[in-house]
Parts: structure tokens; C-alpha cells; sequence
């Protein structure tokens, strides 16, 4: 690891399978940070039990996940690809930074009041705790940068304040780490209510695409998709959100502007537009998905990864874990 660079940290949840928003988005851009930044990426298993997970669907996810961000072109000699569960330390940070946390602080968190009203049944003490987790993820690595969407800001905030707290009783410990939207990212929205974000979480499978959806179910997907009235292949977001969400994604695959989206496609119709972009999605994750199916039926290459990174995110943590048990008075070796 280059100690001049700076520390991106990224968790994501093996909670449910990637999509083409997640790879337009942030996966795509991760391969071009590791030549100038040291990325941690990290699949946060510990955080998915907040909700009730299928224990057999968990592990091959979280497998899923590593052979996707693989298949999607991360070295993973040049980035630390691991599992949260695989190095203890967030899990002893996550304590003493919960004791660094204010109740109040975490009731005002407005992912954990939907999510207690989506889970009425299991609003458990984790899924209050959950941000101070993710504090504890991200301040072990002294990382610089977060790259998260809107609805993370709130989480990261915290974190924030957490680790000044910590700096001001303490001294120097924690880097701050600030927000950091890569340049190029694209917000890519749901195809049927292209209002809202493309989630993988989202109940109606015809609103995201998959980074391992077969061709024949993207292309209907895209068939699918809403247009808006009108027939003019032309970028509104307020008036054609949907036409404006098929436009960022052609553009955004083919790395060129909206205004030359619009004029390649002008006077053509709507449902010949679909077509086109379902089919660059598929030519895009055809060579993706044939690496992705390589990776996953080699769970012993997976496995390896897992290990090799756990020690080096291990040694990495440790150091700071000693510093903050040493300046809150534990007694250290
Ligand atoms: N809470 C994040 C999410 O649901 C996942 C996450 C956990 C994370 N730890 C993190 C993201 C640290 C960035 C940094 O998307």
C-alpha cells in the first residue's frame, strides 16, 4: 500500500444481487480509482442481519458479490476486496464508538425509521445500532474518502461527528472522511418509476436491471420500461423522466454526452430508442456476466481472496484499534 495515496473505503451489502444502477454508478469508475487511491472494498455481511437473511442465500451472496466486482474489472491485488465478518475489529471499534454515540443522535437517523416501519416485526437493537457499524467500517482504515448516494449522507454525517467527538476527548485518532461523488457517475433510476433510484431492494423486478440478468430478460425489461407521452427523444427530467433515464444510460454506456444521444436518435420513435439502449446493456454485461459465472463456480479462488485481503484489512485495523483502546485506558500489548 502506497502511504501517499489516499484511502477510499466502500461497503456494500450482500443483501441482494448488484445492478446496472450500481455499475454505472460506482462499480464501473472503482477499477479507474486503484491507480490513484488505496480502496477498501468490503462486503458488510454483519450489517444484512439487521433484517432476517436466509443463512445459505447469505453466503452465496456474499460469494456473488466478490465474484461480481471481480468480473467487473477490480484487481484484487490492487484493492482490498474483503468480508466486515472476516476482521473482528469493526465489530470491538463498533462498541466503543457506540458508547460515543448519543441515542438521540441515532433516533433522527431516517433510514432506520423506514426501515423500522417496513420491519414492524424486527425492529431490533442492530438496526438502531447499525450507522455506528458503519462509523466503526469506515474509521478503522483512517479512510479520506466514502463514495456513497443521498441515502447514506445522513450515516456518514455521523460518522463525522463521531470521530471528532473521539479527536476532541482524545486527541488526534480518527480522519474525518468526507463524501466523495466520483466524477462520470450516473444516477440511473428505476425503469418503471424512473422518479425514484434503481435499487436492487425494490419489490417489483421490472424496475432494475441485474448485472447477472439473462438477455432475454433485459430486453424485456427494457420493452417495458415507462416513456413518458410525447414521442421526441429528448432530455427533461421533470417533463420525460423516463426518456431522460434512458438517455443517461445509452450516453453513459457509450461514454459520450446526452445531446449527442439526442441527435443520433432524433425522429426515431420511442419503442425503437428501448430496443437500442436494452440491446447496448446487453452487449455491455455479456463479457461480464461470462467472467462473473467463471468466478462464482470457483469458490476456492473466492475463498482465497477472502482470506489473503482479510489479513491485509486485519493488520491495517488492528493498528488503529490498539491506538483508540490505548487512549480510552484499556491496558494494551
Ligand atoms: N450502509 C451502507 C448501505 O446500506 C453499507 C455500508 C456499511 C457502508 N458500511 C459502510 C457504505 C461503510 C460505505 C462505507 O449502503
Amino acid at each position: 500500500m502506497d502511504e501517499n495515496k489516499k484511502i477510499i473505503f466502500s461497503g456494500i451489502q450482500p443483501s441482494g444481487s448488484l445492478t446496472l444502477g450500481n455499475y454505472l454508478g460506482a462499480l464501473r469508475n472503482f477499477g479507474k480509482l486503484q491507480d490513484s487511491y488505496n480502496c477498501y472494498y468490503c462486503v458488510v455481511d454483519m450489517h444484512t442481519l439487521t433484517v432476517r437473511q436466509n443463512p445459505e442465500e447469505l453466503r452465496e451472496r456474499s460469494y456473488a458479490l466478490l465474484a461480481l466486482y471481480l468480473a467487473c474489472g477490480l484487481d484484487p491485488d490492487r484493492n482490498v476486496l474483503f468480508m466486515q465478518s472476516h476482521v473482528p475489529c469493526h465489530a470491538e471499534l463498533s462498541w466503543v464508538l457506540g458508547c460515543y454515540t448519543y441515542i438521540g443522535e441515532l433516533s433522527r437517523m431516517t433510514q432506520f425509521k423506514d426501515k423500522s416501519q417496513r420491519h414492524a416485526d424486527n425492529i431490533n437493537g442492530g438496526l438502531f445500532t447499525y450507522p455506528v457499524l458503519m462509523a466503526a467500517d469506515i474509521l478503522l482504515y483512517k479512510t479520506d474518502l466514502v463514495p456513497i448516494g443521498v441515502d447514506q449522507k445522513q450515516h456518514l454525517e455521523l460518522a463525522r461527528n463521531i470521530a471528532e467527538r473521539f479527536n476532541n476527548i482524545y486527541g488526534d485518532t480518527f480522519v474525518v472522511p468526507e463524501p466523495f461523488i466520483p466524477k462520470h457517475s450516473a444516477k440511473i433510476m428505476s425503469l418503471q418509476e424512473p422518479e425514484k433510484k434503481m435499487s436492487k431492494s425494490d419489490s417489483n423486478a421490472n424496475n432494475f436491471i441485474l448485472l447477472t440478468d439473462p438477455k432475454d430478460v433485459i430486453m424485456k425489461k427494457f420493452k417495458r420500461a415507462v416513456t413518458d407521452s410525447g414521442c421526441e427523444i429528448v432530455y427533461n427530467e421533470e417533463e420525460k423522466p423516463g426518456i431522460s433515464n434512458l438517455i443517461n444510460i445509452y450516453a453513459s454506456i457509450n461514454d459520450t454526452s446526452r445531446e449527442a444521444v439526442m441527435a443520433e436518435f432524433e425522429g426515431k420513435r420511442y419503442g425503437d430508442f428501448k430496443m437500442v439502449v436494452g440491446e447496448a446493456v446487453c452487449e455491455t454485461l455479456a463479457p461480464i456476466q461470462e467472467k462473473y459465472y467463471q468466478y462464482i463456480a470457483d469458490k476456492s479462488y473466492l475463498d482465497s481472496i477472502f482470506k489473503k485481503n482479510a489479513e491485509i484489512a486485519d493488520e491495517h485495523a488492528r493498528r488503529t484499534l490498539k491506538e483508540v483502546y490505548e487512549k480510552v485506558g484499556f491496558i494494551v500489548y
